[in-house]
């Protein structure tokens, strides 16, 4: 670490979501000669690390929770996080700066504001790093500032939201937290509050690439210091610069994935599977499960789905058996995504929206059948379908239900429909756009390269 550049410490939200993407920003600095402090908030003493390819270290801190407390206690008991989390990282940074090699630089998830003022205090260059598109977080901007009101009420006030750089929003393509007032009370005042103190960061970056979102970046830049480094999606799957990044890598943490699922997916033809997952988080009402479940049957197409442990025993009696047997279908229970989506037998992606999952499809080419659930993911899925048109969204009834009829129907018409041929042109011109972008040279190179000069 001591030969290194410079040294800089990362601050993740405690979140797979949050902490991947700045992994893979750790992973690019470090390559560019940075010294890597990645600091994760936890209730766990096990300590992660990363491959000896890269100067990164990885350090947990005491997020204020017991082991034995439910793993999402610490979202609904903020001021416990926030307060033991403070003082935590403050004990961290104020021994780091004693050291042979003191911190330069904090990178912080403005999901914890807390950390830019900690850094401020201890005389840190600070650097909020989101790692959610700012579809979602300019929606967020625009509350905090006063300049939306969020509606009282979802559906008897249906009026469409404008922001600038977006096209007009309807209520359900607004961030979940931002659609109805009082929906989410305390993740509402949570996301919002990402602003409160967010313009004294000297250095603003996100996850995504100026050629994405060019109407946005262009009214952004003109306010703030914003820099767009992504996307970070592992490099053997982009630009192949990290040959050895092949996956989001934090052993001794991560999910194992099935790798016997690539196997099953050498058998297939061409563009002819269904790849089915909702992330890390989402957890679909047992009703969803068995029409998504019925809906992908009834296609007929062949299938992987993705399915946590604890999802499992909301699939309809029989299924994963049936499709087992009959060789039609396969359930695993983690799978190497990046590996499935850059598979030649995989024809379309059913997904929750999820950012990180967005950019991995848009960057292996994949059209995309969007099922948002919550947070960001509506207002991706407005964008999936209806600005970069590389996939379609299900459409739900008043309860917020997808019908078997409307998943297969949005299913067919991505595989095999006139409107899934285009969707297959577009994902296949923002991948190459995606690759420049992070290639030697490419915007979000050229900003990464500006980013390290600033701490060397
Ligand atoms: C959360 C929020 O839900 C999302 O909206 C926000 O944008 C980021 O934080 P998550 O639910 O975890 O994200 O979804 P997503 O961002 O898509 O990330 C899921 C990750 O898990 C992806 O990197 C994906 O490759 C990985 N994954 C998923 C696997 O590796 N294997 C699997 O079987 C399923």
């Amino acid at each position: 670490m001591s030969e290194a550049k410079g040294h800089v410490l990362f601050f993740p939200y405690p979140l797979q979501g949050h902490i991947n993407p700045m992994i893979q920003l750790a992973k690019r600095l470090s390559k560019k000669g940075l010294a890597i402090t990645i600091i994760i908030a936890s209730k766990d003493h096990r300590e992660p690390y990363i491959s000896e390819d890269y100067s990164i270290t990885v350090h947990t801190i005491h997020d204020g929770f017991f082991p034995d407390e439910h793993p999402h206690a610490k979202f609904v008991d903020l001021d416990r996080f926030n307060n033991s989390t403070s003082r935590s990282l403050t004990d961290f940074i104020s021994s780091a700066k004693l050291s042979d090699n003191p911190p330069k630089a904090l990178i912080y998830d403005p999901f914890m504001p807390f950390a830019l003022d900690i850094a401020k205090d201890l005389n840190l260059y600070v650097v909020a790093y989101f790692t959610q598109p700012w579809l979602a977080s300019l929606v967020y901007y625009h509350i905090n500032e006063g300049a939306y009101d969020v509606p009282v009420d979802r559906h008897e006030n249906p009026t469409l939201a404008s922001f600038p750089g977006f096209p007009l929003l309807s209520q359900d393509d607004l961030p979940s937290f931002a659609c109805e007032k009082g929906s989410y009370p305390l993740l509402h005042d949570f996301v919002v509050r990402q602003f409160s103190n967010l313009l004294q960061a000297d250095c603003i970056l996100c996850n995504t690439f100026d050629q994405l979102e060019p109407k946005v970046v262009k009214w952004m830049n003109d306010k703030w210091p914003v820099k767009n480094i992504g996307p970070v999606v592992p490099s053997k799957f982009l630009d192949n610069r990290l040959p050895e990044d092949k996956d989001y890598e934090l052993e001794n943490s991560k999910t194992e994935p099935d790798e016997s699922v690539l196997k099953w997916l050498g058998n297939r033809p061409a563009k002819s599977v269904v790849y089915v997952a909702f992330g890390t988080l989402v957890s679909l009402s047992e009703k969803q499960m068995k029409e998504t479940a019925m809906a992908i049957r009834q296609t007929g197409y062949h299938f992987l789905w993705s399915v946590r442990e604890s999802e499992r025993s909301k699939l309809p009696p029989g299924f994963i058996e049936e499709a087992e047997e009959k060789n039609y279908g396969l359930v695993a229970k983690w799978v190497p995504q990046l590996e499935v989506l850059a598979h030649k037998s995989i024809g379309c992606f059913v997904s929750h929206c999820g950012w990180n999952s967005t950019l991995e499809a848009l960057c292996l080419g994949v059209p995309m059948v969007g099922m948002p659930q919550w947070t960001d993911q509506p207002t991706n899925a407005k964008f999936i379908e209806d600005v970069w048109k590389i996939g379609v969204r299900v459409r739900t009834d008043g309860e917020g239900l997808a019908s078997k009829e409307e998943i297969a129907r949005c299913v067919v018409e991505v595989m095999e429909g006139e409107r899934g041929k285009e969707m297959r042109k577009n994902v296949e011109k923002l991948k190459v756009l995606a690759r420049e972008a992070i290639s030697e040279g490419g915007s979000s190179d050229k900003n990464i390269d500006e980013f390290v000069a600033l701490l060397t």
